[in-house]
């Protein structure tokens, strides 16, 4: 699979951070500019180390530190950081690192694309979900309380750097969050990529180069189609219009992991699909199968489904008032723009929590 105009396209490069272009551009974009790596605790404990062995002269760069979490991607995280940045006399020309997960890709991103009407950053993901999803395509932002993503900007980091070598003290968890991203490549736009992950014997197989590859091509190639979500890009949506309410729901008493929220959201989404006479039973049986053999269903009382879809109801995606998902109507393709009733996202959700998924 030819891979490498796609990723120089995106200016992304994979491999040992130590042999990427990464030191170099640094040293002759930024020579005179100050540098800024934004980090969070774990993120500083595990990769902090290995970026400056790798790159000698960061050690000299001013490190911010914020604590890990989605409960941290917020407005305040922001307005202590840009006080920090001001306070540093960061100016247009200067330059962010951001190196963590999404969290920090999406919070440093719009961190620096709003300091000062915008300075240059460069990603480094430390997470799988970094790694495949959040640390390029241009979305940054923060969320409002437990609505995700509620401010943002789309802006591109001057590079992306992937090192998989970061995996190597990311805890299982965070493994599945990104595994769940690839789950929804290969369901809205690969099929041979779904073949191969459904024939996977243990979670650390996803690691491999054919699988990480073509899930990263899913989402350039959509993304280089339509850069700002105008339409196909929609399809990348697949699981996360349930899936972050339920993720929203669960975020003020436990910790419902996005990946996780986004796997349970394309059960109940592809629930939907099935009723409306989009997907076969037979793929819906496949789907489901799959998913439920890495994620577990919480346990939720009945009540608690109203309040997953009234955080529905503040969905970026919504039109004239309308829930709208993104469907699959077969394994390997997606629609977008599909608007569904309440009553059915309610049936979805009571399949999902309180059934045996007997189909
Ligand atoms: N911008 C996009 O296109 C896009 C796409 C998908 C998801 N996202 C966003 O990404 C976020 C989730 O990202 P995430 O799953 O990477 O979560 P995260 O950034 O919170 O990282 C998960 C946890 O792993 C820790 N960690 C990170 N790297 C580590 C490493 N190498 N070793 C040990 N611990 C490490 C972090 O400190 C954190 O505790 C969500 O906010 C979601 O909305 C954005």
């Amino acid at each position: 699979m030819e891979l490498s105009p796609l990723l120089a396209d995106a200016n992304i490069e994979i491999g040992n951070i130590e042999h990427l272009s990464f030191a170099s551009k640094i040293i002759e974009s930024y020579k005179n500019a100050k540098i800024i790596v934004l980090a969070d605790e774990n993120t500083y404990r595990f990769c902090w180390n290995k970026l400056i062995v790798a790159v000698e002269f960061l050690q000299t760069a001013e490190l911010i530190i914020i604590p890990p979490g989605e409960e941290n991607k917020t407005l305040d995280t922001c307005s202590n950081v840009w006080e920090i940045l001001s306070n540093y006399k960061v100016g247009r020309h200067d330059l962010i690192i951001n190196l963590g997960g999404g969290v920090i890709t999406d919070t440093g991103g719009f961190i620096a694309s709003v300091f000062k009407r915008g300075i240059h950053f460069i990603n480094i993901p430390t997470t799988l979900l970094g790694m495949i999803d959040a640390s390029f395509g241009g979305k940054t932002g923060v969320n409002i309380e437990n609505y995700k993503n509620q401010l943002g900007v789309f802006n591109n980091p001057i590079a992306t750097y992937i090192d998989k070598s970061f995996l190597y003290t990311l805890p299982t968890n965070h493994i599945k969050n990104g595994f769940a991203e690839i789950i929804k490549h290969a369901l809205i736009n690969d099929t041979i990529l779904w073949e191969r992950i459904v024939k996977i014997k243990e979670l650390s197989e996803i690691f491999s180069d054919d699988i990480f590859k073509r899930a990263l091509k899913v989402k350039i190639e959509i993304v280089n189609a339509d850069p700002k979500e105008l339409g196909l890009r929609k399809i990348l949506n697949f699981g996360h219009t349930i899936g972050h309410a339920i993720e929203g729901h669960f975020f003020n008493f436990y910790r419902l992991e996005h990946g996780h929220a986004v796997a349970l959201g394309m059960i109940a989404e592809s629930y939907i699909a099935t009723k409306i006479d989009k997907l076969s039973m037979n793929e819906f049986r496949q789907i489901i199968n799959f998913i439920k053999k890495y994620f577990l269903i919480p346990s939720i009382a009945k009540t608690e489904i109203t309040e997953i879809v009234e955080l529905m109801k503040n969905d970026k995606k919504n039109y004239e008032g309308k829930i709208q998902c993104a469907l699959i109507d077969k394994i390997g393709h997606c629609m977008y723009d599909q608007p569904i009733d309440e009553e059915l996202i309610t049936e979805s959700l009571i399949f999902l929590f309180f059934s045996k998924h007997e189909v």
